[in-house]
C-alpha cells in the first residue's frame, strides 16, 4: 500500500469521528448536513479502498477516492471535493512519492478544480479559505530549502488560521451567502472539514 492510501485512509477515519461537529457547524449556518455529507462520502471512499486491486498506485487511488466522493455525496461540497480528487489524479504519477514538489503538484490542481467548479475565490468564505493557504505552504520561493516535514507542520498552522480567518467575513457562496453579513462570527463548516483533513494527513505522516 502506498503512503497516499494509508494517508487517505486516517483522513476518512478523521471526517469520520468528526461528523457530529461538522454537522453542528452547518446548522449554524447552513442546512445541518455537512457532517453527513462528508461522511458518507468518506465511508465510501474507504469501501472503495478496500476494493481497490493496486492500493500501492497513487495516482488510481486518487482517482478512485474522487469517484467514490461524487457517485455518493450531493449537495455543494461533496461534488467540489470529488472534483479536487479527480484533479489531483490527473496529474499524479503511477509512482508519486510524498514530497514537497508533489504536494505542491496536486493540492494546486485539487484547488483549480474546486475554483473551476464552484467559481469561488480566496475571501468567499469556502473550503478555498483553508486550501489555499496550506498549498502555499509547499510552494515556491516559500517552501524553497524546507523539508517536507517543516513545511506540513507550516501547513497544519496555515490550517488553524484559514478556519479562523473564515469567522471573520462574510459568506459569498453556498447556502451560508443567503444570510450575508450575519454569517460573520461562526466558522465556515467546508473550512473546518478541510482544515481536519489536513490535521488528519500531518498528524498520519508526522506519528
Ligand atoms: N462555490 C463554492 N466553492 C467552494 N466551496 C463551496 C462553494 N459552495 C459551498 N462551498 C463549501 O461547501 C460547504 C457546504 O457543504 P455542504 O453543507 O456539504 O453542502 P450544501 O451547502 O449543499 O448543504 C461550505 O461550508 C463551503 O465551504
Ligand atoms: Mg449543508
Amino acid at each position: 500500500m502506498s503512503k497516499i492510501t494509508e494517508t487517505i485512509e486516517a483522513v476518512a477515519r478523521m471526517i469520520l469521528r468528526e461528523k457530529d461537529y461538522l454537522t453542528e457547524l452547518d446548522a449554524k449556518i447552513g442546512d445541518g448536513d455537512h457532517g453527513i455529507n462528508m461522511a458518507r462520502g468518506f465511508e465510501a471512499v474507504l469501501d472503495a479502498l478496500d476494493e481497490l486491486d493496486h492500493p500501492e498506485n497513487p495516482r488510481l487511488v486518487l482517482h478512485t477516492v474522487g469517484t467514490a466522493i461524487l457517485e455518493s455525496v450531493g449537495g455543494a461540497a461533496g461534488p467540489l471535493y470529488g472534483t479536487a480528487f479527480l484533479s489531483a489524479a490527473k496529474v499524479c504519477a503511477e509512482d508519486e512519492r510524498l514530497s514537497v514538489s508533489s504536494v505542491d503538484r496536486l493540492l494546486g490542481a485539487a484547488i483549480a478544480g474546486i475554483e473551476k467548479r464552484g467559481h469561488a475565490q480566496r475571501g468567499d468564505k469556502t473550503m478555498l479559505d483553508v486550501l489555499i493557504p496550506v498549498h502555499e505552504c509547499f510552494t515556491s520561493p516559500y517552501a524553497d530549502g524546507r523539508t517536507l516535514y517543516e513545511c506540513l507542520a507550516d501547513a497544519n498552522q496555515a490550517a488553524n488560521e484559514g478556519v479562523e480567518y473564515t469567522k471573520t467575513i462574510a459568506a459569498r457562496k453556498g447556502r451560508a451567502s443567503y444570510l450575508g453579513e450575519r454569517s460573520i462570527g461562526y466558522e465556515d463548516p467546508g473550512a473546518v472539514s478541510s482544515m481536519l483533513m489536513f490535521r488528519a494527513a500531518y498528524q498520519f505522516l508526522n506519528r
